[in-house]
């Protein structure tokens, strides 16, 4: 078997699209696009939501028609009518949403459609699991789909366009459904189909995953080319404002807002787990108007120490107030109704309910207040209306209320937590890792939300890994390490290097 389509160097580029328009009424999605794709590379396609990046691969696939512009593979001029011409010139396409049949087994998925036989012989058996090895993949041939996870359903996707022949495989937004494990997992399939030869074009809007696995990358920003990069020429900063096209704030603290009024006092507080301290006297306060950023290196106390003012992990010993009042022994639930609002670190195992709708997630967490509830009873008109506020105000780009959470990019939804988070007025605020993961529009856009909350009063208590966030929105930096706070920064004056070197403990003092 012939495994080893290498890629002749110097050869035609596997794809090449020229000019391509592409409108829909009222929108330009594509506007005089340019793509070149080398053989036997990963090529990143970047860029924010409707930028454009699902129409281009659409028009390469034979799924749309370009208004304009050429399309070549290998060299050569085409003009897909359908996928099936696509498919047939050696190119495949995994969708951002499935296209399986969940009543059917995992071979008969990958072979349908491909082969008019009756039942399916055994010489497609071999062949699908010999595609199976190539790729990597440890499969199930008899197993139903509508049994399979997520990551399961993307592997068959994949044997699927590999069965019908492809060399160049566009896989649109393959990492939105996945976990980071099953991510690694794409990219070491990734890597070894790329030995063999194979091309592919990689839609993502997540930066680090970009840097990490794609070669090339070309940004797409409201569906016109901003420019192609090598991937190890580039930061994920550098792509991001190529993706917004604003070099990008590196978030402005702006007037000082800090007044006297303490909302915030942790006092001596440590926490213990599986004897062994988690959190040792943790002295800390942050005033009304102020952004005190916990900086650290991961795992060095500071979902501990979120975890403990949230009254959600028992502590050994210290106090929490918030504002003049004694909140240790209060339960998670009654802080929130003192005053707190809480941006969790994992926004979709602590920050929504996926499978419910909008507006029952803003009930979430808020179930006796206004506007949501009244006395004991729930508002749903003001639970809805209020969802309504949020989607305008924090602008979720969502086509309504009552589609499920899952419904929405990270982004999206992590703006619909802040939306959530800052309303009823809360005095203080707890933001873990608020932007992490999330596209770069979305994190501009949680950034001024928590600039101006700030600014009219609110106490912001922020965790993140990012240091030009800590050292863009915070008043102060507290430096954490093995679960002591070890370090105070001016954020106006330190440098993220001295940060880091204090966030290791080789300096003592900032
Ligand atoms: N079939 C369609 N009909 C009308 N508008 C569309 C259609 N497909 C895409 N669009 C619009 O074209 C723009 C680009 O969309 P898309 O290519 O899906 O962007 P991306 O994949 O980068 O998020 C968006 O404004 C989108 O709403
Ligand atoms: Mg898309």
């Amino acid at each position: 078997m012939n495994t080893s389509a290498e890629p002749e160097p110097g050869g035609p580029p596997a794809v090449e699209l020229t000019g391509i328009t592409k409108t829909f009424p009222g929108v330009v999605a594509n506007s005089d696009v340019n793509l070149t794709v080398r053989a036997g590379e990963v090529h990143a396609l970047c860029g924010e939501n409707g930028a454009g990046k699902s129409t281009l691969m659409k028009i390469l696939y034979g799924m749309q028609a370009p208004d304009s512009g050429t399309v070549r593979v290998r060299g050569e001029e085409v003009a897909f009518r359908t996928p099936a011409e696509a498919i047939a010139a050696g190119i495949g396409m995994v969708h951002q949403h499935f296209m399986l049949a969940d009543n059917l087994t995992v071979l008969e998925n990958i072979v349908l459609g491909a082969e008019s036989s009756h039942g399916i012989g055994a010489r497609a058996r071999r062949r699908v699991l010999e595609l199976a090895e190539r790729a990597g993949f440890d499969v199930r041939l008899d197993v139903l789909v509508e049994r399979l996870g997520v990551a399961d359903r993307q592997r068959v996707e994949i044997l699927k366009v590999l069965y019908r022949g492809a060399r160049i495989i566009i896989l649109d937004e393959p990492t939105a459904v996945l976990v980071p494990q099953e991510v690694e997992e794409l990219f070491t399939t990734l890597r070894t189909m790329r030995e063999q030869g194979f091309t592919f074009l990689f839609i993502s809007h997540k930066l680090d995953e970009v840097r990490s696995i794609a070669d090339t990358v070309t940004v797409l920003r409201r569906g016109t080319t901003v420019g192609t990069v090598a991937a190890s020429e580039v930061t994920s900063r550098e792509l991001a404002e190529m993706m917004v096209g604003t070099a990008l704030p590196v978030p402005e603290t702006g007037p000082s807002a800090v007044t006297d009024r303490v909302v915030l006092s942790v006092t001596e507080l440590s926490a213990v787990e599986a004897g062994r301290p988690v959190l040792e006297d943790v002295d800390l306060s942050v005033r009304s108007g102020e952004v005190v950023g916990i900086a650290g290196v991961e795992g060095n106390g500071q979902t501990e120490l979120v975890e403990a003012v949230m009254g959600m992990r028992p502590i050994a010993s210290g106090r929490i107030a918030l504002g003049e009042r004694d909140i240790t022994a209060l339960g998670t639930f009654a802080r929130r109704e003192a005053g707190i609002g809480y941006v969790p670190e994992d926004r979709h195992r602590q920050g929504l309910l996926l499978d419910e709708s909008l507006w029952q997630n803003r009930i979430l967490g808020h179930q006796t207040r206004r506007p949501v509830a009244r006395g004991r009873w729930l508002d749903r008109q003001g639970a809805k209306d209020d969802t309504r506020r949020i989607v305008e105000q924090f602008d979720v780009r969502t086509p309504g209320i009552d589609v499920d959470a899952a419904a929405l990019s990270g982004g999206n939804q992590q703006k619909l937590i802040v939306g959530r988070e800052l309303a009823g007025d809360p005095q203080l605020l707890i933001a873990a890792h608020p932007t992490r993961g999330v596209d770069v529009g979305a994190q501009v856009g949680i950034w001024e939300h928590l600039r101006s909350a700030r600014a009219e009063g609110l106490a912001v208590l922020l965790i993140s890994a990012d240091l030009d966030e800590l050292i863009g929105l915070s008043d102060t930096i507290r430096v954490m390490f093995r679960g002591r706070l070890v370090a105070t920064a001016d954020p106006r004056t330190v440098t993220p290097e001295q940060l880091g070197a204090a966030m290791t403990g080789t300096q003592e003092a900032v």
